[in-house]
């Protein structure tokens, strides 16, 4: 098999990816490990900068997003029983952001690229990358039981932390930035409508809590393709900082409720409504940047590259930043014969990396309670969460960065 591009993993990264390169008229192939059902359903954060969403727009996948995303202009501090809400809009000239799940961006992308784009092939797992260093580099794989290589022009490894194109950079020529945290969160999804209207994300002394919500979600009844039946209704997503290691099975329905009820009580008459969990499962929090982003003809996209802990639901944003940056500097090669873009194409993209790892463990510092934090520390924290709700230039650092740093489109086109 050849193609111009290989892609390895159809997460948000591979999948938005081909899109683009499609609607270049480049010619991609992709391979996931996983089967169409797993990747459909893989649980992680749902919120979308405003670049994100128009970028999705623009690449044609955004009709569903906004059908039934929903804009939120703002979030809520929560500390010390008080609560104070973060406008986005009058902070930052108008931004906002949407709240709409990667399992749907997920799914609306496997369904475009099944209809008009390459081959997508699920279950063809790479097993290595070959000859990152020279004009022929070739991606290693198992399909159908059958090993099989992809020869290509360019590779992007699309494939997430645990992936293998990142192998192929030799380690002499690599750096690893990284951070652990002795915290994970512990998430779940209840089938009970948000107990607030914007996300909240609360700092406690028996540590972080957040109430975020995924959208209702229309499907289509299978027998009637016109009529829409809303199967499911609004989902409660809520997250409670536990120890490291924790066993998500070792949490109560109950003990989750309480421990959540405790962490966002207020002085007013706010209140938390419970419903019946369906999803639990415990996350574990990470930071880590690989740099270079690119050897040769091969790039790194997306989780491949860097990990944020979660706070501030940076990952999915930083993975559409790289790929819109790739098809921008292979698009630009293509139409000019320069690589001048694709040779820049790690710098540019570290760039909007490091603000984002910087953004992503200050909002975690600022709302987690570590375990071996003294009383000083915990009266900083409260210090820094009464500077944001007092200044306006501290809220406004906050919620540009929420919101999301420009894409730096050319001439408003946000592909370009
Ligand atoms: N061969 C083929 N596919 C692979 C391989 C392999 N050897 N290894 C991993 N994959 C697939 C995984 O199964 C997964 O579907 O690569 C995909 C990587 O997807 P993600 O982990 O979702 O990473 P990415 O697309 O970069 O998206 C980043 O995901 O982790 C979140 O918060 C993060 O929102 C961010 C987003
Ligand atoms: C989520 O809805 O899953 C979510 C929202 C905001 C975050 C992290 C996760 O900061």
């Amino acid at each position: 098999m050849r193609t111009t591009v290989g892609i390895i993993g159809a997460g948000p990264a591979g999948l938005l990816l081909a899109r683009l390169l499609h609607n270049a008229g480049i010619d991609a192939v992709v391979l996931e490990s996983r089967d169409r059902s797993y990747v459909e359903r893989r649980q992680r954060a749902g919120i979308l900068e405003q670049g994100t969403a128009d970028v999705l727009r623009a690449a044609g996948a955004g009709e569903r997003m906004d059908r039934e995303g929903l804009r939120h202009d703002g979030i809520e501090l929560r500390f010390d029983r008080r609560r104070h809400r973060v406008d986005f809009p009058a902070l930052t000239g108008g931004r906002s952001v949407t709240v709409y799940a990667q399992t749907e961006v997920c799914k609306d992308l496997i369904a475009l690229q099944l209809r008009d784009g390459g081959p997508l092939l699920f279950e063809a797992e790479a097993l290595a990358v070959e000859d990152a260093g020279t004009d022929a580099p070739r991606i290693r794989f198992r399909h159908e039981g059958r090993e099989d290589v992809l020869e290509c022009a360019y590779v992007v490894g699309c494939d997430g932390f645990w992936g293998v194109a990142r192998k192929a950079i030799p380690a002499g020529l690599a750096q690893v930035f990284e951070r652990t945290y002795p915290f994970g969160w512990l998430g779940i999804l209840a089938d009970v409508p948000p107990s607030h209207d914007e996300l909240v994300y609360a700092r406690h002394d028996r540590g972080f809590a957040l109430l975020s919500m995924r959208p209702p979600v229309t499907r289509h009844h299978p027998s009637k393709e016109v009529a829409s039946l809303p199967i499911e209704s609004f989902v409660s997503r809520l997250y409670l900082q536990v120890p490291d290691g924790t066993d998500a099975g070792t949490w109560s329905d109950e003990e989750i409720w309480d421990e959540l009820e405790r962490r966002f009580e207020t002085d007013d008459d706010w209140r938390l409504e419970r419903g019946p969990i369906t999803q639990k499962s415990v996350t574990p929090m990470r930071s880590y940047v690989h740099e270079p982003m690119r050897h040769g003809r091969l790039f790194l996209a997306g989780d491949a590259a860097h990990i944020v802990p979660p706070t501030g639901a940076k990952g999915l944003n930083l993975a559409v930043g790289d790929v819109v940056t790739f098809a921008r500097a292979l698009t630009h090669q293509q139409e000019t014969g320069s690589p001048e873009l694709l040779d820049a194409y790690s710098a540019t993209c570290l760039r909007r990396v490091w603000q984002a790892e910087r953004f992503s463990y200050d909002m975690t510092a600022l709302l987690h309670r570590a375990p071996a934090a003294t009383a000083f520390e915990d009266r900083l924290q409260l210090a820094r969460l009464e500077r944001i709700a007092s200044s306006r230039a501290a809220e406004t650092d906050l919620a540009e960065a929420y919101t999301g740093f420009p894409f730096g489109g050319a001439g408003g086109d946000p592909l370009r």
